[in-house]
């Protein structure tokens, strides 16, 4: 028997957890599943009122039971795998953990089937596949009332991260490029698409916290059936233009065909969405919530989501452009206090542990860089 978070488990836990696992738990993604519960609870209070949650593809159940145990405003679980072996599992986890079988149930389906059978009936609905949430997307939207938040993960981040550019244009209709900010790019992409399917369907997608981990994103976003506001996230969309000599980058609507700094021909990403990819304010709140519980990692995470939401610049890679300008990477703190004593905002950002965002341009960057070089 383990615990994570208020959830008993009775799980063999296997190193490395795969799709063959006979039902899947992986303990890695506990960061994950402890920021979900803060942003589940910060959504609770926002909308305060009594929620129903789907967690489609459930494995085990640990992450829909965390929200039904962790979320004093959940009231209604639904559970669901299509793998018996998980099914059975599922049954016996909500036994295990003495939930009602009024407020708790699960389900053997298909996720599609399921959510389009339950259409409209979830407040919260969890899509956590292996690969991409696309194939479920339709169905989660189907499933999701007025202003439900959906929370999504992708674990195929090879693909916009420009490592297969064809197999992104067919997936997410745009060829991503192999930048220093790939996963910065891949996060971008993965929004975007949510946004264009969801107008496609005339649905809203407003993210408010959007994360790279390793091996995985996790995109969470208010779901709004209102074809005017899918237009005004539309109307946000415009191009990523890399220079890949002196790594100029900047997010723009107007077509920019060479760098303004070294006057190469500029590479471009898109249409992808330009606004913030985490509202800040949200963040915070989530930050606040997991403190309240004891969830530091993902306590720290949340804080640099939101420190960083508010500069839309992908991060530089110091390293990256130490390389390039021929000077030894610099102190990171002594930096960003160099940065922001010029007046620029500077933080670092949660895609690397040797990147920063900043809004300074890049000429500005390396005045600055330099002088701490020194
Ligand atoms: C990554 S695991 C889920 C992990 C779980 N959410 C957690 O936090 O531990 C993906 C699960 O989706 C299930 N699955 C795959 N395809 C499915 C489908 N079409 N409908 C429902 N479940 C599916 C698999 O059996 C597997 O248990």
């Amino acid at each position: 028997m383990l615990y994570e978070g208020k959830v008993a488990l009775n799980i063999e836990v296997e190193e490395i957890p795969t799709r063959n696992s006979r039902v899947f738990y992986n303990p890695h993604m506990r960061l994950s599943r402890d920021l979900s519960v803060g942003v589940v609870a910060v959504y609770a209070k926002r909308v305060n009122q009594p929620l129903t949650i789907c967690d489609a593809l459930s494995g085990c159940g640990v992450r829909g039971l965390r929200y039904g145990l962790e979320v004093p405003q959940v009231n209604r679980v639904v559970l669901n795998d299509v793998n018996p072996h998980a099914y059975e599992k599922l049954c016996e986890h909500i036994e295990l953990n003495k939930c009602s079988t009024e407020r708790y149930s699960a389900y053997c389906e298909d996720a599609n089937v399921l959510l389009h059978r339950m259409r409209n009936q979830f407040d919260v609905i969890d899509i956590d596949p292996f690969g991409s949430f696309l194939p479920f997307l339709d169905a989660a939207l189907d499933g999701i009332r007025w202003g439900g938040l959906l929370c999504l993960v992708a674990t195929d981040t090879a693909v916009p991260c420009g490592v297969y550019p064809r197999t992104c244009r067919r997936h997410y209709g745009v060829t991503s490029l192999q930048t220093s900010y790939r996963h910065e790019l891949a996060l971008r992409i993965y929004v975007s698409t949510v946004i264009q399917r969801s107008a496609q369907l005339d649905y809203a997608f407003r993210p408010v916290m959007s994360l790279f981990q390793q091996h995985y994103v996790r995109l969470f976003g208010i779901v709004i059936p209102k074809a005017y506001e899918a237009d005004k996230l539309l109307d946000e969309f415009g191009f990523v233009y890399h220079c890949f000599r002196c790594e100029f980058r900047t997010l723009s609507k107007r077509p920019l065909h060479e760098c303004p700094y070294c006057l190469r021909v500029m590479r471009r990403v898109g249409p992808v969405w330009l606004g913030a990819l985490t509202d800040g304010e949200f963040a915070r709140d989530v930050v606040d919530e997991l403190k309240r519980r004891d969830y530091q990692d993902a306590a720290r995470l949340a804080g640099l989501l939101a420190d960083e939401s508010k500069i839309l610049t992908p991060f530089y890679d110091i390293h990256a452009l130490a390389s390039i300008w021929d000077v030894s990477p610099p102190s990171m703190v002594r930096l960003l206090m160099e940065l922001e004593d010029r007046g620029y905002r500077a933080t670092r950002t949660h895609f690397s542990g040797i990147g920063i965002k900043t809004d300074a341009p890049l000429d500005e960057l390396r005045k600055a860089m330099m002088k701490v070089a020194q």
